[in-house]
């Protein structure tokens, strides 16, 4: 893009998606971060909560961070086929904040459709601002495209931190829907922000997908049926007609995200006219999904079992100040900005040398520290039931760890999907992407309300499972490592 203007060195544009996409994790994880907190809370006392049981509360949990992931593919679909990907991003946040408003209103009535209102944008905006950042380099711009999204990676950390801060103190020492407030008004600033400065995105995402008239024609219609379809099935819900249980539908629901990806991975690779060297691309990503899929199931229960830990379990004074609950989950934003540099130091540092390990082994790296983390855990719940409650220290050393496995995992995941994925299919491609975090989320929602079904009692036997399921794939794709000997190749 010729534009004097810059921003750290890259097109002015990313600035505009810095300061929305910043603005819209303030709000996701603020509010997030306040949930299973909100839903659990006794039904009495200063700030009243909604007094559902843990097993409840974390199927809900998961069940909405699942619905968020998921949502990006359809959200991603919208924008390359109708709407473009500005105006989804544009039309995401604005839903976003309505949704945060909704929950801001205290009453119990209104909650699911607060939540449903965010997964709804969140689908339209997150997936596809991540599209935009990649539109605004030139093809063969590769290294500079990977440094703009690590730039895009610190704002999804600085947002994080902030909504910690704000909505958890808020939510959680003044009242709940306070917490929802700030979310929607940081949604809001991100709204102003990018209408503000929309411009500076020059054409990248602006319109959507060359295609005859007609044929955009129909799709709208389909789309226009589908909502409408949508539309009463979230109404008849709201208003009692029918009703879910969580833990169920969590259940069926993380079924479903299961075989639709592995159909759509079959699909690929059978019918959609692949190459050898893009089939076998195909499996190496494959493999990686399932490596993502089992971490994130484990890194979603910061907000949901290990919120509840540093609640119930944890001693939360610092100097005689009570700090809120929420606060403990800023450390993994906190350790992103601190270690991704060194991380990436360390990584070019071993490809300089020739001694890059493969993409198979740094997710199972990723995946040997989850493991490590919940490690970790184990002894703080068995410190805990001993005499509870436990220092911070352990959560916070968690926390570390599950960051370190995030940087061998996440950033490189991201690239590798975008790197080796067949060209023709490279947006639905990274919609599989989220997929993999919306798996992850509803089993961290599941695995959570197994965890404190019973108290401190029942913590042990999920962590420890989850501890060998992350060493035997970790092993798997060490294995693989082996077997898949060929270096992938762009395509
Ligand atoms: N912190 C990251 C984010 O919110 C976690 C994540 C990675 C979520 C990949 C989804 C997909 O963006």
């Amino acid at each position: 893009m010729s534009n004097s203007n810059t921003f750290f060195g890259h097109p002015i544009g990313l600035k505009t998606l810095f300061l929305t996409e910043m603005w819209e994790r303030m709000s996701y994880y603020g509010m997030r971060a306040l949930l299973v907190l909100y839903m659990t809370g006794a039904i009495t006392g200063f700030n009243p909560g909604l007094g559902w049981s843990q097993v409840e509360a974390q199927a809900i949990y998961g069940i909405y961070v699942g619905l968020v992931y998921f949502m990006v593919v359809p959200g991603g679909w919208l924008a390359d086929n109708i709407l473009g990907h500005q105006k989804a991003v544009l039309i995401g946040a604005i839903i976003i904040a309505l949704g945060h408003y909704t929950l801001a209103i205290p009453i119990t009535q209104t909650f699911f459709l607060g939540l449903l209102l965010v997964v709804l944008g969140t689908g339209l905006l997150k997936g596809n601002i991540s599209t935009i950042v990649g539109k605004l380099y030139d093809a063969g711009q590769d290294g500079k495209r990977d440094s703009g999204y690590t730039i895009f990676y610190m704002s999804i950390n600085i947002g994080s931190t902030l909504g910690f801060l704000v909505c958890s103190f808020l939510g959680e020492k003044i009242g709940w829907h306070w917490g929802f407030g700030a979310a929607g008004i940081g949604m809001t600033f991100g709204v102003i922000q990018f209408i503000k400065s929309r411009h500076l995105l020059g054409d990248a995402g602006a319109a959507p997908n060359d295609m005859d008239d007609a044929k955009r024609a129909k799709l709208i219609n389909y789309s226009r049926v589908t909502l409408i379809g949508m539309f009463f099935v979230i109404a008849a819900g709201l208003l009692g007609f029918f009703t879910i249980d969580p833990r169920y539908f969590a259940e069926q629901f993380a079924y479903f995200l299961t075989i639709v990806a592995g159909l759509y991975f079959l699909y690929l690779f059978i019918f959609a006219g692949l190459t050898a060297t893009e089939r076998r691309n195909l499996i190496l990503l494959f493999v990686l999904f399932v490596g993502a899929a089992a971490f994130w199931s484990g890194f979603d229960q910061s907000a949901g079992s290990l919120n509840i830990f540093a609640r119930d379990y944890t001693d939360l004074s610092v100097a005689g100040y009570i700090i809120p609950v929420g606060w403990l989950q800023f450390f993994n934003p906190i350790f992103v900005v601190v270690f991704a540099p060194i991380f990436a130091g360390v990584w070019a540092n071993l490809a300089a040398r020739n001694l890059d390990p493969s993409l198979p082994i740094k997710f199972a790296i990723g995946l040997l520290f989850m493991g490590l983390s919940f490690v970790v855990m184990l002894v703080a719940v068995e410190l805990a039931m001993k005499s509870s409650p436990v220092g911070m220290q352990w959560l916070v050393l968690t926390y570390l760890f599950q960051t370190w496995g995030e940087l061998a995992l996440s950033p490189i995941g991201l690239s590798a999907f975008s790197r080796y994925s067949p060209k023709k299919y490279v947006g639905q491609m990274f919609g599989l992407w989220f997929l993999a975090s919306a798996i992850g989320g509803v089993l961290a929602g599941l695995l959570g309300g197994e965890a404190l079904g019973e108290g401190l009692d029942s913590i042990s036997p999920v962590f420890n499972f989850m501890i060998k399921y992350y060493l035997v794939i970790a092993v798997i794709l060490i294995v693989l490592s082996f077997v898949i000997k060929a270096k992938p190749k762009e395509t």
